[in-house]
């Protein structure tokens, strides 16, 4: 048994659908957030960058007592990887390998989409953890640039048709080839679930990364016998590099619910030198 926290990073508000998985799996975990909103989006940014700042990400959770990081991003588990050099020590996942084990386990006709930031993209991670577990499944990606800004700025209505026109743009190649399951693979999108699954239609089953990382991580932590004693509900504490402010008021449409915690702001890049 374990009563260390959780430690969750995004770039920004995303990371917070995957809070949100665990704090319904594991409501007597601690769960520390940290939320880049400074440096948001990290999708658009170049390897070398994406991977500076999962360093330094990561190296904030040092300075705390967690017994596992999640990296509830999809641009940086694609670009990290499994490198040990960025992850460290500490028990250590991604979104990436839960979204597609759930994805290769539920499709029946053999063709996946995925949606991702431009960096997941460009990596073809997705495709190859794909078809890594299942080589015949057919993979239909697309990069959605302007997902993340639109969610981040709060066009998340399900008839904001600034939202509908974009998920309608980048879906419409995807659509078209067939697909029964998607791969929502960037954290932020399960936010503009209704409006995707809206035009996807009901048969097209959609997977959620980092709600298939939450499950993955209350398996880790059960098989290792590393879950809380505590009887009671556990803490969420959130850090971000941006304003608290508008990250208390947006937080409520990513976790279900209104935030439950304390805020704090924190120069990221200092930290990290410490
Ligand atoms: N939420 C992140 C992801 O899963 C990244 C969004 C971004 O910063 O571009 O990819």
């Amino acid at each position: 048994m374990n009563n260390a926290s959780i430690g969750v990073f995004d770039s920004g508000l995303g990371g917070l659908t995957c809070v949100k998985e665990l704090n319904s799996l594991m409501p007597n975990e601690n769960i520390i957030y940290f939320g880049d909103t400074a440096r948001v989006p990290y999708g658009t940014r170049s390897r070398e960058t994406i991977k500076k700042y999962a360093g330094q990400d990561i190296a904030f959770f040092r300075q705390h007592d967690v017994k596992m990081i999640v990296a509830a991003c999809a641009t940086v588990s694609s670009v990290v990887g499994t490198d040990k050099n960025i992850t460290g020590d500490i028990p250590f996942t991604g979104v990436l390998l839960p979204a597609a084990q759930t994805a290769c386990s539920i499709t029946r006709n053999g063709k996946i989409g995925v949606i991702a930031t431009p960096a997941t993209i460009k990596t073809g991670a997705y495709g190859k953890a794909i078809r890594n577990i299942r080589p015949e499944i057919s993979v239909i990606g697309n990069s959605c640039p302007l997902l993340v800004p639109i969610v981040e700025n709060g066009f998340t209505d399900k008839d904001n048709q600034i939202a509908r026109l974009a998920v309608e743009h980048y879906l419409k190649p995807i659509k078209k080839e067939g697909v029964d399951t998607l791969i929502l693979g960037c954290t932020h999108y399960p936010v503009l679930y209704d409006i995707i699954a809206g035009y996807m239609g009901e048969n097209v089953r959609l997977v959620s990364s980092g709600a298939e990382a939450a499950k993955f991580v209350f398996s880790y932590l059960t098989r290792n016998e590393m879950l809380t004693e505590r009887t009671k509900p556990g803490a969420d504490t959130f850090y971000v590099s941006d304003s608290i402010q508008m990250f208390n008021e947006n937080a409520g449409v990513y976790l279900g619910k209104n935030i439950k915690g304390d805020t704090f702001e924190i120069d990221i890049e200092k930290l990290a030198a410490e």
